[in-house]
C-alpha cells in the first residue's frame, strides 16, 4: 500500500477535467481552464473547465428538468438504489478518491482514507431516509368531519456552494441529502479543489442516476458560485464558508426567496478543566486543533485551561505538538500535510505576526518548517500562542490553521463567559470528570455541537450547525429533511358539508 499512492502521483500528469452537465462532461461556454495545484509542491494536479454564469444557467435548467421529467416522480425506493449504488462505487474507487483528495488538499492519506469510507456511509445513511420522508394526518380538530394530511415534497433544484477543506465530504453532505428528498443538483466545488466533486459526478452517471439530476460547475466564487445563488431556478442553496460569503450569498438569494442554509466558521472553545487525566486531554486538544492542519470549521482554537493545570498542560501540548509528523500527505506515516494554497499560507502567516504584536506568547511554532522536501509546499509548523487575552484579535478571528490560542480561567463561571464571547458559535468542547459540570456546560455554551471528552465526532444523523455569525440550518439527520422539503397541506369534505357563507 505504501509505495501505491506515491508511484502513481510520480506516473502522472496533470488530470484534465470538464463540467459535468445534464449527463455529460463538457466544456465550458467560454472554455476558459483554471489549474489546481498540489498543496504539497506547487505542481498543477489538474486543468479545469471554469463554469461561468451561462454553464450555471445550463446546469440549472438541466437540473430543473430532470427534476420534473423523472427524479420528483421517481420511487423513493428507486432513488435508494441509486444512492446506494453510489456508495458502492465510492467504496470501490475509495484508494483512487482518497489520493486525489490528498493530492488537491493537501490532506493526509491516513484521514484522507477512512473520510472516503465516510462519504460511502453518508449515502447509505440517506438511501435509507429516502423512503421514511412522509407527511403526517392532521385531521384532530375535527375528526370524522374532515381528514387532513400533509404531503412532504422536495423543493427542485438545490444549489451546493462547498469549501477546499473537505472536498469529498463537503460534495456528499450537499448532494445525497437532497438527492434522497427528491431534489436535483448543481454543486459548485472550491475553486482550490475540485476534483473529487467532479469524480462523485461520474460514480453517479455510473450508478444510472438520470442526466440532469447531479451536475457538477467549477469555477470561482464571484462568478460561478454568485449566478447560482442568484438564479432564479434555484429553489435552495446549502453553502458552507466564510461568513462574509455567507451573507452575500443570502443578499443574492433575494431575487426569488429561494432558501438558504449557511454552515460558516468558527473560533470553538475547549474548556479544560483541572480534574481531567492530563494525557488524553492533551491528545484531545491536538485532535481538536491540529486536524487538516487546523483547516476546519470546527477546529478547538481557543484552549480554555483551567489556572490550576495550565503549566503542566502548556508544558506537556507543547510538547507534542512539536512532535507532529508533518509531511507529504501521500504518506501514510504524516499525520499533518500543508495548507491549502498559498493564500492560505500568507493569511496564516499574517496572524502569527499580528498575535506577537499583541503580546502573546509564541511557544512553538510559527514558520514553515526547515526540511528541504518541505519547501516548495504550502506547510506550516503547529504554533501554540499562551498567555492570550481573548479580547486579541488571533482569540477572536477564524485563523483557519495549525495556530492555537491558549487562554487561562480560574473558575466555571469565567470559563463560560470567555467560551460564549465571540461572534461565531459552531462548536464548543468541555473536558472534565464533573458530569454535572459537563452538561450544565452543554446547556449555556452557545454553540451548534457541543463535544464532552471528545471533539470532531459528526456523524450522517447529527445535525450540524452553527450560532450567531456561525450560520442557520442545520445539515445532517432529520433536521436536513426540514430543510431540503416542503409541506403541503390538504383538506378533504368528509360530510359534504357546504360552508354557504353567501346564501341567500
Ligand atoms: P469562501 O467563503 O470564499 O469560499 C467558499 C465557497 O464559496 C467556494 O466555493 C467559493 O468559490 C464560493 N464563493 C466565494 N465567493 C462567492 C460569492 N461572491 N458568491 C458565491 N459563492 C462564492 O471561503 P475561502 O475564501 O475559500 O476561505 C476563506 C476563509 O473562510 C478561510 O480562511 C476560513 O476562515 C473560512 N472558511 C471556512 C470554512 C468552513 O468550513 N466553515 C471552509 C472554507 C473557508
Ligand atoms: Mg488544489
Amino acid at each position: 500500500m505504501q509505495d501505491t499512492a506515491r508511484s502513481l502521483t510520480q506516473a502522472q500528469a496533470a488530470r484534465r477535467y470538464q463540467l459535468f452537465i445534464d449527463g455529460k462532461f463538457v466544456d465550458s461556454r467560454t472554455r476558459k481552464t483554471f489549474e489546481s495545484i498540489n498543496p504539497h509542491d506547487r505542481s498543477v494536479v489538474a486543468v479545469v473547465a471554469e463554469g461561468d454564469k451561462n454553464d450555471v444557467d445550463a446546469a440549472v435548467k438541466a437540473a430543473r428538468a430532470a427534476f420534473e421529467r423523472t427524479w420528483s416522480s421517481t420511487p423513493p425506493g428507486e432513488r435508494a438504489r441509486f444512492l446506494l449504488r453510489i456508495a458502492d462505487l465510492i467504496e470501490a474507487n475509495a484508494p483512487e478518491l482518497a489520493r486525489l483528495e490528498s493530492l488537491d488538499a493537501g490532506i493526509p492519506i491516513a484521514l484522507s482514507t477512512p473520510i472516503v469510507g465516510e462519504c460511502a456511509s453518508i449515502f447509505r445513511y440517506w438511501a435509507g431516509m429516502a423512503t421514511k420522508i412522509h407527511g403526517l394526518t392532521t385531521d384532530a380538530m375535527r375528526p370524522g368531519q374532515y381528514l387532513g394530511y400533509t404531503l412532504r415534497e422536495p423543493l427542485g433544484v438545490v444549489g451546493g456552494i462547498t469549501p477546499w477543506n473537505g472536498p469529498l465530504l463537503m460534495a456528499s453532505w450537499k448532494t445525497a441529502p437532497a438527492l434522497a428528498c427528491g431534489n436535483t443538483v448543481v454543486l459548485k466545488p472550491a475553486e482550490h479543489t475540485p476534483m473529487t466533486a467532479l469524480e462523485l459526478a461520474r460514480l453517479a452517471a455510473e450508478a444510472g442516476v438520470p442526466d440532469g439530476v447531479l451536475n457538477v460547475v467549477p469555477g470561482f466564487g464571484p462568478t460561478a458560485g454568485a449566478a447560482l445563488a442568484q438564479h432564479p431556478g434555484v429553489d435552495k442553496i446549502a453553502f458552507t464558508g466564510e461568513y462574509v460569503t455567507g451573507r452575500l450569498i443570502v443578499q443574492m438569494s433575494t431575487s426569488n426567496l429561494k432558501t438558504v442554509t449557511l454552515e460558516l466558521g468558527g473560533k470553538s472553545p475547549h474548556i479544560i478543566f483541572d480534574d481531567v487525566d492530563l494525557e488524553a486531554a492533551v491528545a484531545n486538544a491536538l485532535f481538536g486543533l491540529f486536524t487538516f492542519t487546523g483547516q476546519i470549521c470546527a477546529a478547538g482554537t481557543r484552549l480554555l485551561v483551567q489556572e490550576t493545570l495550565y503549566d503542566r498542560f502548556v508544558h506537556r501540548f507543547v510538547e507534542r505538538a512539536q512532535q507532529i509528523a508533518i509531511g507529504d500527505p501521500l504518506d501514510y506515516s504524516t499525520r499533518m500535510g500543508p495548507l491549502a494554497s498559498e493564500e492560505q499560507l500568507r493569511k496564516v502567516q499574517r496572524y502569527v505576526e499580528i498575535g506577537k504584536k499583541e503580546g502573546a506568547t509564541l511557544r512553538c511554532g510559527g514558520g514553515q518548517p526547515k526540511a528541504p522536501a518541505l519547501a516548495d509546499g504550502f506547510y506550516f509548523e503547529p504554533t501554540v500562542f499562551t498567555e492570550v487575552d481573548n479580547k486579541m484579535q488571533i482569540a477572536q478571528e477564524e485563523i483557519f490553521g495549525p495556530v492555537g490560542s491558549v487562554i487561562k480561567f480560574h473558575d466555571e463561571e469565567e470559563a463560560l463567559r470567555i467560551g460564549n464571547d465571540v461572534i461565531y458559535g459552531l462548536a464548543a468542547g468541555v473536558q472534565t470528570k464533573d458530569i454535572k459540570r459537563a452538561h450544565r456546560l452543554a446547556k449555556q455554551l452557545q454553540a451548534g455541537t457541543v463535544w464532552i471528552n471528545t471533539w470532531h465526532m459528526i456523524e450522517p444523523n447529527s445535525p450540524f450547525g452553527g450560532y450567531k455569525l456561525s450560520g442557520y440550518g442545520r445539515e445532517n439527520g432529520l433536521a436536513m429533511v426540514e430543510h431540503l422539503t416542503r409541506l403541503k397541506q390538504v383538506w378533504v369534505d368528509l360530510n359534504d358539508f357546504t360552508m354557504d357563507l353567501f346564501a341567500v
